[in-house]
């Protein structure tokens, strides 16, 4: 009796708590029911009578010893309390949610990287543009139709009809970044220009007043419909997939001739039919073609000896593409339910 006793009390005065399953075993082990200390009340019931006071008085110090410990010990558990000297230090620490990228910084990202592998630069220019590289340096005469095709946030305007060079608005596309390469830097000139873009719309789940675009120029000697044609298709297939299809439907921008808008095949349906394409097999993704000879005139590049192409999309359709998003306010709402769900290493 007296060697168990000794035992278990040796046991309990080593006894470390290494996380809290530990402290449940030491409870287990030792003072519930079926326990070893209940175990040595059983046995002093058959301790001769002269023994039981000096036994009685070891069993009880052994139970108020295990018992202080264990609460002890459950209390620096329960409450992280590193000043009852037991915090154990080799727990793993409390989960915390890292963050993550927002999905369009990610799509940005990955169609950054794409172009950037073909030799692309970024460029970057104001959100705050005048007319003369929005507009009239693109091709787009002061009384041309076109202008009507993008909704524009005038910020000091000279006349309400007229538009004049000087005029000071919201770029409505990142194509003023490039007129700005254009007439900064000489040919070869390939580059790329993410950035936001505003237009006046009203809001709802296919459109947004404020958007963002990635819009590419590439300018050399002896550049061909067809580089643009190959270049795209190398970006469709790396962004959405090597079975992905595209084709070309002709289109009008003032700024290039011709022009065309890309298509790539239905993401979901894999150009079967369904309702995300309706069911035409097609989603549109860009616009695009040969930067017009006027253009490269007024930024003051021969379009004699050089010729170029460009092309323009915008990162929240990529991205509603990609990540199969049916409604395009959720990427402002910053809901973090929904930002959650996207991680990447872009
Ligand atoms: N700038 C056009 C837009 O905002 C896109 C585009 C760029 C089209 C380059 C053709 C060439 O819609």
């Amino acid at each position: 009796m007296l060697d168990k006793i000794r035992k278990l009390e040796k046991e309990i005065s080593e006894f470390r708590d290494n996380d809290g399953g530990a402290l449940e075993e030491f409870r287990l082990k030792y003072l519930s029911k079926k326990g070893l200390i209940p175990s040595l009340f059983q046995e002093f019931r058959n301790i001769p009578k002269e023994d039981k006071g000096k036994y009685g008085k070891l069993i009880n110090d052994l139970k108020n010893e295990a018992t202080e410990k264990y609460t002890r010990l459950k209390e620096s558990v329960d409450t992280g309390d590193s000043q009852s000297g037991f915090t154990d230090l080799t727990r793993p620490a409390e989960k915390s949610f890292p963050g993550s990228r927002h999905p369009l910084s990610i799509v940005r990202n990955e169609i950054i990287s794409i172009f950037q592998r073909l030799g692309f630069t970024i460029s970057e220019g104001p959100e705050i543009e005048n007319d003369e590289h929005v507009f009239t340096k693109l091709n787009f005469p002061p009384e041309h139709p076109a202008r009507d095709m993008q909704d524009t946030f005038y910020i000091k305007r000279k006349s309400e009809e007229d538009s004049d060079p000087d005029d000071i608005l919201l770029r409505t596309h990142t194509s003023s970044v490039q007129v700005r390469v254009m007439e900064n830097e000489k040919p070869p000139i390939r580059t790329i220009s993410p950035g936001r873009v505003f237009r006046n719309e009203a809001i709802s789940a296919r459109a947004h007043c404020i958007f963002h675009q990635v819009e590419g120029l590439y300018i050399d000697t002896n550049v061909s419909f067809a580089d643009l044609k190959q270049t795209l298709y190398f970006f469709a297939v790396e962004m959405f997939g090597k079975e992905t299809k595209i084709r070309l439907r002709p289109s009008y921008f003032p700024f290039t001739e011709p022009s065309a808008e890309m298509d790539i095949s239905c993401t979901i349906c894999g150009g079967k039919g369904c309702n995300v394409c309706k069911y035409t097999g097609w989603l549109e993704i860009l616009g695009c073609g040969m930067v017009d000879p006027n253009v490269l005139e007024y930024c003051g590049i021969d379009n004699q000896k050089y010729t170029g192409f460009a092309f323009g999309m915008g990162i929240e359709r990529a991205a509603m593409l990609k990540y199969q998003v049916n409604d395009l306010r959720l990427y402002f709402e910053n809901d973090v339910r929904f930002l959650k769900q996207f991680s990447s290493s872009f």
